[in-house]
């Protein structure tokens, strides 16, 4: 074990509390005890953190600063001047994006017979979705039902949900699990065969399913090898950096770079999807995130662009459970699934604080308001703070070997670090997470721009303004689906190839000029900038025309 000697003296405080705290009720928060946990501590409501839009179709909505600085940006390159006569790929349906929902969305537009071709900025499956952890919700057993599915998912959202939206992910998701298990993806499962189920926060069931804590892993396993077995034509290491669109506004297709060469490349499509993920590698106020390297918020960029509009861009989803300590891996992940199985968040003096299962925007802040106002967190050497997760409280609830037995890929990221999570506590803070809102969208998967439809992470109103724990590996796969179904038909009615251009980007440019936006900046970012002051903004693989001066 090598949490330092200033460390240690806090765990023993813990160990000392286990046994009483293993008989103490902790009860939930009332609705104004949240209320104001929330104002005084959730990172969403520091008023310097976000400013109002100038441009586009949420002008005069509040953002953060990180998300207003790519939705308010010039584009990488100049699209205009490229030959759109012939076009490099000509389909029917062409999908940005390759993780769940993008590649779900390419499978079933496929089976209902289009003419598909999925592109995505790195190799398929490396995308939030093999990052997951702790489950899938979906209401199938014999105490539960979609209504009360619904009921929590719009409670967890503050009731600010998009109905219509909100539906559709219920009443789906008992589908969508039998849709992956016939697919053959190893869910755990009790002696007699049925689904193992667990509860989440926020949830008044225990509705959510799991593979051991790779839930997502697994997932995106099977849905890769379901998409080299179909042969849906691909195309790796092709960030989509515009949107193409007719005379009349409609989307039709994207120019792309080839993140190596830097060869542009245009796609006609009838239809198109923005599977793009979400925005974690902005770093909202600094935080540091447990997302893939591609989460730069491309496809809201896109969107926006091409005037479609976006839905509760002011809230950010912040994991409470951050990794803490050790440095090199502080952000990534702790599955919520540790605290549904029974672990205690303890502060430095050995106390509970907090219901550990609340809704995460309510844990978060109270972990933060222990940390930060009532300075009961633990320091560490590198300057950081956290309190910890009794992790090995679970294997006195349920028997020795249970921590190493259920939570393996959590076991072995501690273990790496010589930090045994069944011996010893982990130290946790929250973590940028998950981007609550998105490309505003309906329930057949279209966003307000005729052609453009989209599923995942990039899409906003289905979580309200708080996301639970397991609907998002759900949302990916509902909306994934609709998208792909909804596409494919919407682009076999089509007669004609449409036309392509770029001319909704001289309107947007001439927008940004008249709001002062500086010229340098420029987005999509497509990955995250972590190299030196001087080299950041610069687009090596687009040459000199994207080197800002
Ligand atoms: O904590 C977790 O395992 C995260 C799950 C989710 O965001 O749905």
């Amino acid at each position: 074990m090598v949490y330092p000697e200033s460390m240690r003296e806090s765990i023993k405080r813990l160990e000392g509390t286990r046994k009483e705290r293993m008989d103490q009720e902790f009860v939930m928060r009332t609705a104004d005890q949240k209320k104001e946990l929330l104002k005084g501590f959730h990172p969403d409501y520091i008023e310097e953190s976000m400013r109002e839009l100038t441009v586009g179709p949420n002008k005069g909505q509040r953002t953060p600063h990180e998300l207003a600085d790519v939705l308010e940006a010039y584009p990488v390159s100049d699209v205009g001047g490229l030959d759109f006569g012939s076009p490099d790929y000509d389909v029917d349906v062409l999908v940005i994006g390759g993780g769940g929902a993008g590649v779900s969305a390419a499978l079933v537009a496929k089976e209902a017979g289009a003419n598909v071709l999925l592109v995505t900025k790195l190799r398929v499956g490396d995308a939030n979705t093999r990052m997951a952890q702790g489950g899938i919700q979906g209401a199938d057993k014999p105490n539960d039902s979609p209504e009360r599915h619904y009921l929590d998912v719009l409670g967890g959202g503050h009731f600010k949900n998009v109905p219509e939206l909100a539906k559709a992910l219920v009443m789906d998701a008992p589908g969508v699990v039998t849709w992956l298990e016939k697919l053959g993806v190893m869910f755990d499962k009790e002696d007699d065969g049925t689904m193992k189920t667990i509860h989440g926060g926020g949830t008044s069931r225990k509705r959510m399913h799991f593979c051991r804590d790779y839930t997502g892993a697994e997932i995106m396993r099977v849905l890769r090898d379901e998409m080299l077995n179909h042969d849906v034509p691909e195309v790796e290491f092709a960030a989509a950096i515009e949107l193409l669109t007719d005379s009349k506004g409609a989307v039709s297709g994207a120019v792309l770079v080839n993140l190596e060469t830097g060869q542009k490349r245009i796609v006609r499509a009838k239809t198109t999807i923005l599977a793009t993920g979400g925005c974690g590698r902005l770093h909202m106020q600094g935080f540091p995130c447990t997302n893939h390297y591609g989460a730069t918020a491309d496809g809201l960029v896109l969107a926006y662009r091409v005037g479609a509009e976006l839905a509760f861009i002011d809230t950010i989803q912040y994991h409470p459970t951050g990794v803490a300590y050790p440095e090199q891996i502080v952000g990534l992940l702790i599955t919520e699934k540790v605290r549904s199985l029974g672990a205690h968040l303890v502060n430095s003096e050995g106390n509970r604080f907090i219901y550990e299962l609340e809704s995460r925007d309510i844990t978060a802040s109270a972990i933060i308001r222990e940390c930060r106002e009532q300075k009961k967190g633990i320091d560490t050497p590198t300057g950081g703070v956290g309190v910890w997760l009794d992790s090995p409280l679970l294997d006195v609830l349920k028997g020795e070997g249970f921590v190493r037995s259920s939570l393996p890929a959590m076991f072995h990221q501690f273990a790496r670090y010589d930090i045994e999570m069944d011996k010893v506590p982990v130290l946790t803070y929250p973590t940028q997470h998950y981007q609550n809102g998105g490309i505003l969208v309906n329930g057949k998967a279209e966003t307000g721009v005729k052609g453009l439809y989209a599923a995942g992470e990039t899409v906003g109103g289905i979580h309200g303004r708080n996301r639970l724990m397991g609907n998002s590996l759900l949302d990916i796969l509902v909306f994934g689906r609709r998208a792909g179904e909804a596409a494919a038909e919407a682009a076999k009615a089509m007669k004609q190839a449409p036309e392509i251009g770029a001319s909704h980007v001289g309107p947007f440019v001439e927008e940004l000029k008249a709001a002062g936006v500086p010229k340098d900046r420029r987005s999509p970012k497509l990955l995250p900038d972590y190299r030196r002051p001087e080299m950041q903004g610069r687009y090596a693989f687009l040459g000199p025309e994207c080197t800002p001066a």
